[in-house]
Order: C-alpha cells, then sequence, then structure tokens
C-alpha cells in the first residue's frame, strides 16, 4: 500500500492454529494468520513504514535482520511492543538487492518466539540487479525457501524441550518449508531460484540437491555475490541467506537436501548438534515442459570493497566461548560495550575457542569477510554476510562498516545468531556516534 510516498506494510503478531500433519491442528505464532510471514518486498531509494501490532499475550519485537537503518528502527531488544500496542517503524531502503528477514528480538524470549514460527522474508529489490539475469517472477521461479526445524509431541503440539548436554537450544527432526511439512513445488521453467533463509533456532543446514548436481549460488546475506559460484553444496547457520539456481530437466523429480554440516567439532559435540542428520528439505517437481530461462550473467554485482579507515581502533576481537558471554561478558541491556563512529569501517576479528558451534551477526550492516584462518575467504564468503559461521579455532577477520545513522542513546546488537545462547547473554551492544 502506498501512502504519503510511504510503502506501508501492516503486519499483526498472532497466535495460530497449523495442520502440519494428521490429527490435531498446532498453536504457533506468526504474522500471517498466526504462522509465519508475509514477504515485505521494497526497492532501493523507496521509504516504508510498517504497521507493527501485536496481539499476542506477552511483549515482542520485530527485528528487520540484515537491514541499513537507524537503531530505533532496528527491531532489537529496545524496541519492545507490548501486548495490545502498535510500532510503527519507518526508515529509507538504501542497500543492493537482497534476500533479508524478519523476526522477533525480546531479550531472552527470542528462541521461543522464532522457534512458534514468528519469521519472515523481506526482499529489497534494486533496478540494477535486473542486469544480473536471474529468475524473478516470485511463486514461478523465484521461491522463497524459509526453513525450520520443529519437535511435535503426541498431540502435535511443538515441543519446546532441548538436550542440555549439547546446550545449543532446540534441534528438531520435523522440517518446515514455508511453514509445510514435506513440501515440493512445482517447476515450470529451465531455471528456479531458490531463496534459503535459516529459520532454525540451532541448526546448520548443509544443502544440495539429490543428485549431486551442481548449482550456482548467486546471493547470500547482503546481496549478490560478484559473480556465480558454481556448487554441490552450500551451508547455513542460523540466520543466514542464500539465493541459488537450480537448473531443472524436464519431467524429473530432484529433491532439495540437507547433507550432514561440516561444524569443525569432535565427532561427539558434532553428533549431538545436528552433524549427522540429513534431511529431505523440498521436492522440486519439473513439469514436462520447461519454459526457458536465460543463464545467469558472468558479473552479477561489484564487489564489496571496504576501506579500513585508518582513524578507526586497531582492531577489536570478539571471542564466543562458553554458551552465555562475548568476551567474558553476558549481555546487559544497560551496558554499552563500545561505541563506534558513524560511516567508518573497522577490522574485527572473530575466534569461538571452545568447540561448541556458535556464529557471528551484527545488526545495522552488511559487512566484508577479509579472512578466514589467515587467508582469502572462499567464493560463498565473498559477498555481503551480516552473519557467518565461526569454526572453532577458526579466526575471522572482518570488515564492519557503520551506518550513517548515529544514535548516542539507542544500541545495535552483535551476537551468536543461535537463539539460546543469544538468549542466555551470548550478544552485546555498541552504538553508532
Ligand atoms: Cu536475526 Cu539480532 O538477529
Ligand atoms: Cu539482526
Ligand atoms: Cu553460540
Amino acid at each position: 500500500r502506498q501512502e504519503g510516498g510511504r510503502r506501508v506494510f501492516d503486519l499483526t503478531a498472532t497466535a495460530g492454529e497449523r495442520r502440519l500433519k494428521s490429527g490435531r491442528a498446532t498453536t504457533t505464532w506468526g504474522f500471517d494468520r498466526g504462522h509465519l510471514g508475509p514477504t515485505l518486498r521494497a526497492t532501493r531509494g523507496e521509504t516504508v513504514l510498517v504497521n507493527v501490532r501485536n496481539d499476542l499475550p506477552e511483549t515482542t519485537t520485530v527485528h528487520w535482520h540484515g537491514m541499513h537503518l537507524p537503531a530505533a528502527m532496528d527491531g532489537g531488544p529496545h524496541q519492545p511492543i507490548r501486548s495490545g500496542e502498535t510500532w510503527s517503524p519507518t526508515w529509507k531502503i538504501d542497500q543492493p538487492a537482497a534476500t533479508l528477514w524478519y523476526h522477533p528480538h525480546p531479550h531472552g524470549r527470542t528462541a521461543h518466539h522464532v522457534y512458534r514460527g514468528m519469521a519472515g522474508l523481506f526482499i529489497v529489490d534494486e533496478p540494477a540487479a535486473s542486469a544480473a539475469r536471474l529468475p524473478s517472477r516470485y511463486g514461478v521461479d523465484d521461491v522463497p525457501v524459509i526453513v525450520q526445524d520443529v519437535n511435535l509431541d503426541d498431540d502435535n503440539q511443538l515441543d519446546e524441550g532441548y538436550s542440555r548436554i549439547a546446550d545449543v537450544g532446540i534441534l528438531g527432526d520435523t522440517l518446515l518449508v514455508n511453514g509445510t511439512v514435506g513440501p515440493y513445488f512445482t517447476v515450470t521453467t529451465e531455471r528456479v531460484r531458490l531463496r534459503l533463509v535459516n529459520a532454525s533456532p540451532a541448526r546448520v543446514y548443509n544443502f544440495g540437491l539429490s543428485d549431486d548436481r551442481p548449482f550456482a549460488l548467486v546471493g547470500t546475506d547482503g546481496g549478490l555475490l560478484p559473480a556465480p559460484h558454481t556448487t554441490e553444496r552450500v551451508q547455513l547457520s542460523p540466520g543466514e541467506r542464500a539465493e541459488i539456481v537450480v537448473t531443472a530437466r524436464q519431467g524429473e523429480r530432484i529433491v532439495l537436501r540437507s547433507y550432514p554440516p561440516a561444524l569443525g567439532l569432535d565427532p561427539i559435540n558434532s553428533r549431538i548438534t545436528g552433524g549427522d542428520d540429513r534431511f529431505d528439505v523440498l521436492e522440486l517437481r519439473a513439469a514436462d515442459q520447461l519454459s526457458p530461462s536465460p543463464e545467469p550473467a558472468a558479473t552479477l554485482a561489484d564487489p564489496p570493497r571496504l576501506g579500513v579507515d585508518a582513524t578507526a581502533p586497531a582492531t577489536r576481537r570478539f571471542e564466543l566461548a562458553g554458551t552465555t558471554q562475548i568476551n567474558g561478558l553476558a549481555m546487559d541491556m544497560n551496558r554499552i560495550d563500545f561505541g563506534v563512529v558513524r560511516g567508518t569501517t573497522e577490522v574485527w576479528d572473530v575466534i569461538s575457542p571452545f568447540p561448541k558451534p556458535h556464529n557471528f551477526h551484527v545488526h545495522g550492516t552488511q559487512f566484508q569477510v577479509l579472512s578466514v584462518n589467515g587467508v582469502a575467504p572462499p567464493p560463498e564468503l565473498a559477498g555481503w554476510k551480516d552473519t557467518v559461521y565461526t569454526t572453532p579455532e577458526v579466526p575471522m577477520r572482518l570488515a564492519v562498516r557503520f551506518s550513517e545513522y548515529a544514535d548516542r542513546n539507542v544500541p545495535f546488537m552483535y551476537h551468536c545468531h543461535l537463539l539460546l545462547h543469544e538468549d542466555k547473554g551470548m550478544m552485546g551492544q555498541f552504538v553508532v556516534t
């Protein structure tokens, strides 16, 4: 809806009932009749306004994961929406075309809210991205694939229990794609673009096709890669996204699967945190006649080039040890960990020394991976990122550019996106001044 020069969206957080399998319906939460949320979409240069009404019985928030915006619009733990209230953030979209997403972020409760189904896509478009020649008819050859894992009890209700030994949070045995168990998609074009979103609380997926055919990885968290990367696997930890283009042959059936992910842990820790697990994610059923699709362009986007500011502090170091702290401190809503200067770029070193899986996400920005274990990043980390898996003992160096929006009173978050860890305090906050 257009109103006063702005694109306006209305979201209402409510509980709902969802028939996931035979038997009783499952009680869920969400923004679209009580499960997941509508795909929001806006073009670079537009100003958006979102009215978020909370009809849930408790306080929530809605965070725009991956979005460049003022901290007061970010929807983190400092922008609570109490039951019965409406929050109306507004900002100007100014970043490359990308697959972003939105989800709640109430401090200490994020895992519960997301697990119950509160998540949706926010697609940023940009006219310049059409030169990439990617499939872009939404629902026809450009398909959202929001992946979540749940455990259903004997009565089909969501089981929120998790192993205290693994201590990563809920690992489900039932996969949902866009809220559906056992989904398939009818492919009618030679090429189909899948926008993969890991919206799970803890599980790392390693996506590939059932016949191991290569596909093109064309986009990561914050935008298109400089060039398509032909690969057979793409691994996503919680919060990460990837856009892939799959080439289909007429009449065939292929399955998008998740293969055992490379977590970089010892065998026992790997097994208890999902490192041996496999799933069928989405069946692709190709029609007997496929309409032609162009091949993606050889150059998709400009590579990120962030010059580190001479005035920036040497490096900041973030150590993700245990499951509740960063640099030895648990999140405190009243403690600002540091301040950065607006529009500058800093070098951040992230290290996860203890044999637990973690990842690292920064709000309000897209960053560039400068190195992994001291060497140039692999092709899948060559584009804009906002969340990276931090393999234990493998240091990552990031170039992080901060927003142009200064606000010394409202912080942005950085945290582990395994939602149990985030909720337990593996999170910190910084302000842009
Ligand atoms: Cu997607 Cu602070 O999170
Ligand atoms: Cu975020
Ligand atoms: Cu973690």
